[in-house]
């Protein structure tokens, strides 16, 4: 793969803007090319940080296609829902279709085999018929991480960071609260033709530190490497990229 580009900002309106730029730059390529842009988000406080996009005339949001990278097992409305923060930040304030937004069934939060088959379905709908390739090739995958290094709900010492098959699995025994939810596995996030990270905070330092100058330690994070042509993003503040080396 080709090496991660790291981008960082003295300040977060900065980090917003540039990644509002980044997005709207990814949606053009892939609607110029095939006429959609499918993009995956993550939770924590990757929602606000699109604020960006909103009021942007340069976002054609009737050419999203939205998944989610992770979510919590938890109904649509709860306050641990990814999609609820999600809606909450960005798409109560933009005019996106609500078809093109791609939830959890929440019919089927009983069972977690059923949830993450049906959401690995969901993804079939949207790309095994125009893919030739085995995995999903989204235009833009968000990430978040963790101070433990993880990212979507793969977290350090998993079973799941082994994953080669499946396209959705889930958790339930999540170090972080809430136990169960359903994540992407990492053929499905290194299959994308972006990815893109975004980091803030000095909590973060060591931990960027060690994904970026220490990769082989294994962070889940630092699992993170797209497949050729695929590219990897680092968006950060200055506070969480001070004690990195790299490049
Ligand atoms: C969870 C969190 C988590 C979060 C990261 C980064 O798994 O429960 O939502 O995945 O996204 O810890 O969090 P921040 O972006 O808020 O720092």
């Amino acid at each position: 793969p080709s090496a991660p580009i790291l981008i960082s900002f003295p300040d977060p309106d900065a980090l917003v803007d540039s990644l509002a730029s980044f997005i709207v730059k990814a949606q053009k390529d892939s609607v110029d090319k095939k006429g959609r842009f499918t993009i995956a988000l993550s939770g924590g406080s990757l929602p606000k940080m699109l604020r960006g996009l909103i009021n942007n005339p340069a976002v054609k949001w009737n050419k999203w296609q939205v998944y989610y990278v992770d979510e919590r097992v938890v109904p649509l409305d709860h306050p641990d829902s990814n999609h609820r923060a999600c809606t909450e930040h960005l798409f109560s304030k933009v005019p996106i279709p609500s078809e093109n937004i791609h939830p959890l069934d929440p019919s089927l939060l009983n069972d977690l085999e059923d949830l993450s088959d049906s959401y690995e379905k969901e993804l079939i709908r949207e790309f095994a018929q125009k893919d030739s390739a085995r995995f999903p090739v989204f235009d833009l995958i968000l990430l978040g991480m963790g101070p433990d290094g993880h990212t979507a709900s793969l977290f350090p010492g998993h079973e799941l960071l082994s994953e080669e098959d499946r396209w959705v699995a889930y958790v339930d025994d999540s170090p972080k609260p809430p136990p169960k939810r359903i994540t992407f596995t990492y053929p499905v996030i290194n299959h994308a033709a972006r990815v893109a990270f975004v980091a803030a905070g000095k909590e973060k330092a060591d931990t960027l530190k060690s994904i970026l100058d220490d990769p082989e330690a294994g962070l889940p994070s630092a699992r993170v490497r797209p497949v050729f042509p695929g590219q990897l993003y680092w968006f950060v503040d200055d506070a969480a990229a001070e004690k990195v080396v790299y490049p």
